[in-house]
């Protein structure tokens, strides 16, 4: 049995009904026209995997959707309050729909996701802006039909946040954003704090999704033409806890590599603590799964991880860097860095200048600590100048720069397989990926766009490469 047994049910009939009845009401509204969505999601893809579920409900509810909040019924910022320029961005945009309501009355302004999982966000909001009608967090997907339907018919603002840590809802009508690149959320929630997070304090206590259920939707994916399918969990090494009958990330990406197709798996994201060489053995020996291995080492030094509550060590994150390296021979690497905790000293950030030249990444997402209300690590001192902080992290950057060009370039001549993703509007040039998640750029047509190509690297320029088509 799990320590923390979690109850999963069914989005419920009762919120079927709803759809129902909000498209009814539409119907009259709009007098037959089809009734239109505006959805912005901010954030990381747990967010778009949520916005993904609402589009499904509101699809069902009858509605289209549109690019232009102009001409919309119903606007929606799925938000996210990871870091306090996220937030800022969300409190702009959401000022600048005050004409909008002006001018067209009848639209429905609505806020949802992390942001508003915080009590002085969701007070903010319903002092400050009074035009928005509805807002909900991260714990109210399953019954956004209800609360939708209330904020139209019954002529009050609805703001809603929940904390039911001990449900997954299942069956949830989505309608994806893209036709092969798709995300597969396989737990909710985080139970780690590290001390400058947000995230398990708006998403709640870690909660994983039955195996059965996570197989069917892969199946369901490979079987709709998905070629690039991305596991998500804020720490998917620490998967299946919850569980019934407990089972390691490994063995579950194990068992959805054995679905036959032709296709990629990727995870995200993972936490060095319990990053398991079985998992990593689980990557060299799959068919399917793709040679990147995203590892946040958030910090360089032994001091400050700790006071991040981060339960690992340099020597533990580069034992594992050492194992991946040797049992996936061109394994591409990539991290998260947080620069200026609170406290950290110029000595501490030059550990991790010196773990990030000896580990040489792909490509490294960087960010300045940013106080969250209610973390430890807002009530740190944090004694070092912003501008002081600026400088470290440009000297980062200039550092990783210079790595990641070094990679690229001992790339050329070799041959890669690449899944075309798009055509780039300003040149018309296609842009495609590696399995190390790579950008190669390539000539070619649209048509190609969604398949997978043997692709030589004729040339590097900084972190993207060029290639060929290599004629099979
Ligand atoms: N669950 C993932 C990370 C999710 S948040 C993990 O543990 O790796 C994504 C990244 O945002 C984190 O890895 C961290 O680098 C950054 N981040 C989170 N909180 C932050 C804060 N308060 N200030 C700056 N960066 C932060
Ligand atoms: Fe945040 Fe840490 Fe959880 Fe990642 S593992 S979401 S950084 S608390
Ligand atoms: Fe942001 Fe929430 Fe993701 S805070 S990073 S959208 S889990």
């Amino acid at each position: 049995m799990a320590e923390n047994p979690v109850q999963t049910d069914k989005l419920s009939e009762k919120q079927y009904e709803y759809m129902n009845l909000i498209a009814e009401i539409m119907d009259i509204r709009k007098l037959g026209e089809k009734p239109l969505a505006f959805i912005r999601t901010y954030g990381c893809q747990q967010n778009v995997a949520d916005s993904e579920r609402i589009k499904g409900m509101l699809e069902k509810s009858g509605f289209g959707f549109t690019e232009t909040p102009e001409d919309a019924d119903f606007i929606l910022f799925n938000t996210c309050a990871v870091r306090e320029h996220a937030e800022d961005r969300v409190f702009g945009n959401v000022g600048a729909l005050k004409n909008i309501k002006r001018k067209h009355p009848h639209i429905l302004i609505a806020l949802c996701g992390c942001m508003m999982e915080q009590e002085h966000i969701a007070n903010r909001i319903y002092k400050s802006f009074p035009f928005v009608g509805l807002v909900f967090g991260t714990h109210s997907l399953h019954h956004f039909p209800e609360l939708m339907y209330d904020a139209l018919c019954n002529g009050r603002r609805v703001f809603e946040r929940g904390n039911d840590d001990k449900k997954i809802y299942e069956g949830f009508p989505i309608r994806r954003d893209g036709s092969f690149k798709g995300w597969l959320p396989i737990m909710y929630g985080c139970n780690n704090f590290c001390t400058y997070c947000i995230v398990p304090y708006v998403r709640g206590r870690e909660r994983s999704r039955e195996k059965d259920v996570i197989i069917s939707e892969a199946r369901e994916m490979i079987g709709s033409g998905y070629k690039d399918i991305t596991l998500l969990g804020q720490n998917v090494n620490s998967y299946g806890k919850t569980l019934d009958e407990p089972l390691s990330f490994a063995s579950l990406i194990s068992e959805i590599d054995e679905i036959e197709g032709d296709y990629w798996l990727r995870f995200m994201t993972s936490h060095p603590k319990d990053c398991s060489r079985e998992l990593i053995d689980a990557i060299a020996g799959g068919r399917h799964i793709s040679r990147h291995l995203h590892l946040p080492f958030q910090s360089g030094s032994d001091r400050i991880l700790k006071a991040m509550n981060r339960h690992y060590d340099r020597k533990k994150y580069l034992d594992i860097v050492s194992y991946a390296k040797e049992r996936i021979p061109g394994v591409s690497l990539t991290s998260d860095i947080i620069v200026g905790f609170p406290g950290e000293t110029y000595e501490d950030f030059k550990q991790t200048l010196s773990l990030v030249r000896e580990v040489e990444f792909t490509s490294l997402y960087t960010f300045i600590y940013s106080p969250r209300v209610g973390t430890p690590a807002a009530s740190m001192d944090d004694p070092i100048p912003a501008a002081e902080k600026s400088k470290w992290f440009r000297e980062l950057l200039d550092i990783q720069e210079e790595i990641a060009a070094k990679r690229c370039a001992s790339m050329v001549g070799q041959t890669e397989r690449v899944l075309i993703e798009e055509v780039k509007e300003k040149t018309g040039e296609l842009n495609a990926r590696t399995s190390g998640n790579i950008i190669v750029e390539l000539e070619g047509g649209e048509s190609l766009v969604g398949s997978f190509r043997n692709v030589k690297i004729t040339s590097a320029r900084n972190w993207i490469l060029k290639g060929e088509i290599v004629k099979e």
